[in-house]
């Protein structure tokens, strides 16, 4: 049996630390309750961990006397309390590399980082590109172009997949995903579209109506008119009922019934614009083989486009700079975002097709910071950062010698049900029983609460799959590290 490092033997706990003796001698943090309660209020199944939880409640009391807590309290106040958001866990003062340090000196492994900080937070390469561009040439107005404008767009074309070739940029991946979907409406002259229940594509009105959670679509009125969704891919969690082998499907059995039924709803529709999806889900699940060729064949034999959504997958995050390049299937618009300005700046972009540039006489994407000489370099540099580096090899490397790790686990502890994922994109989904799969939600809350407290950030989804999602860079022995406190929490589990 593993115990948890206590506050001031933790090397990821320095000195700074104040290591009291009453929190020395405190139990391990948060504590079981003797009956795990239902679901908490405010829990989201569907997306990350709620900041109602009793566990977050228990974080806040812990940490209400740290230096700084004024300004959560500040945050609290001021912004709109939101689920995922407002009232935060702590305020951070640095990020650097991996990690992230709040104003109470407490260090964490940044194994979430909104998928943001692919080459590690402040990388001095793009700082010293950022500051250089800020003093040469800080913006161009419209109608006006730069030159890292212009080097950004042929680099994309370069790298990317196929003959994707034509850009747009924009400043959050919920633009361009509204984007994306105009060029389709305005290229077929259709305006449905099919998508995926569970999915996420952001936080505006066409995000949200192509996503498919309710966190997001709930009580807000109608949203976009024919935006149709189907269940998708969840082999270990099969949609259509079919029983998973040890996570991978029985494709004798299931012949991809999630794949035809795109096909069906497409055949049926018969004016569909586009599919759009996640590549990879951000569950993560990834899809069972055949399952992107058999969709990009069906959206082809009726004239749909297909969209890949890789804002948080892309560039590098899978072990592959595209996400689509494990499949061999080149979508017809590709979506970028987040990693893309380097975790400084904010930038997305659509690459599409250049016979899909229809729109000469009208706006698709009229933003007033999207050809912003600033984002530009910034993303130059950061797609030249994770070439020069190596990154998604890294990403690879470390990635599957993880998943390799928590297979192992698997075998040790029954509360992992299933290990998922690819490169640096993993999932460990804990149940309460291997048969039932009832999702253990109680047990990831706490999991979460105990690996924060030991230096690990990361965050669940659906309620119940622990997500570490680490930056490229992350290097063998930190992934050990980061391991190793999850195993840890595991283990404080078992009964
Ligand atoms: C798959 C996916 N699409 C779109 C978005 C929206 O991006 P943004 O938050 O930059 O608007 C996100 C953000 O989490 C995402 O994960």
């Amino acid at each position: 049996m593993l115990f948890f490092v206590r506050f001031f033997e933790c090397p990821y706990f320095p000195l700074r630390y104040p290591a009291t003796p009453t929190m020395s001698a405190r139990p391990p943090f948060p504590s079981r309750p003797a009956a795990a309660p239902p679901r908490h209020p405010g829990s989201h199944p569907d997306e990350g961990d709620s900041n109602l939880s009793p566990h977050r409640r228990q974080w806040t009391e812990r940490v209400a006397r740290d230096p700084g807590h004024e300004m959560v309290e500040g945050d609290a106040e001021f912004f709109f309390h939101q689920s995922l958001s407002t009232p935060c866990l702590a305020a951070i003062a640095k990020a650097e590399g991996i990690w992230i340090e709040d104003t109470a000196g407490r260090r964490y492994m940044d194994f979430h980082g909104n998928n943001v900080h692919h080459i590690g937070y402040g990388h001095p390469r793009l700082v010293a590109a950022v500051k250089k561009q800020i003093d040469e040439l800080p913006y161009t107005p419209r109608r006006f172009t730069s030159e890292p404008a212009v080097a950004l767009a042929r680099k994309l074309a370069g790298i990317t997949p196929g003959r994707l070739s034509k850009v747009l940029f924009a400043t959050g991946g919920s633009d361009a995903v509204d984007m994306a979907l105009k060029l389709a409406r305005a290229a077929t002259g259709r305006f449905k579209t099919v998508s995926f229940w569970d999915s996420f594509h952001g936080a505006g009105f066409g995000g949200m109506s192509v996503g498919g959670e309710s966190l997001f679509r709930g009580d807000m009125g109608p949203l976009l008119p024919g935006t149709e969704h189907v269940a998708p891919f969840a082999c270990y969690r099969c949609p259509y009922g079919y029983k998973d082998i040890d996570g991978r499907p029985d494709l004798d059995a299931c012949h991809l019934a999630c794949a035809e039924m795109v096909r069906y709803v497409l055949q049926k529709e018969k004016d569909v614009a586009a599919v759009i999806a996640e590549p990879v889900r951000a569950v993560p699940y990834v899809p069972p083989p055949g399952f992107w060729q058999t969709v990009r064949q069906a959206c082809d034999e009726v004239g749909a486009l297909l969209i890949f959504d890789e804002i948080p997958t892309g560039l590098g995050k899978t072990g592959r700079m595209f996400v689509c390049e494990h499949f061999d299937v080149v979508p017809d618009i590709l979506v970028l975002g987040k990693a893309l300005g380097g975790g400084v700046m904010p930038i997305s972009a659509m690459i599409a097709k250049p016979e899909l540039d229809v729109t000469a006489e009208r706006a698709l994407g009229h933003y007033t910071h999207e050809k912003n000489p600033v984002s530009a370099q910034a993303a130059l540099t950061t797609i030249e950062i994770i070439e020069d580096e190596g990154l998604a090899d890294n990403a690879a490397r470390v990635g599957g010698r993880a998943l390799g790790r928590l297979q192992e686990m698997k075998a040790s502890y029954p509360l992992i049900g299933n290990v998922c994922g690819l490169g640096l994109v993993i999932g460990v989904e804990l149940v309460e029983d291997r048969e039932t799969k009832a999702p253990a939600v109680q047990a990831a809350d706490r999991i979460l609460y105990r690996a924060l407290e030991q230096g690990l950030s990361f965050k669940t989804t659906m309620g119940n799959v622990l997500t570490l999602t680490p930056p490229l860079i992350v290097t063998d022995d930190q992934m050990d590290r980061a391991l190793d406190i999850v195993e840890v929490a595991i283990a404080d589990e078992e009964p």
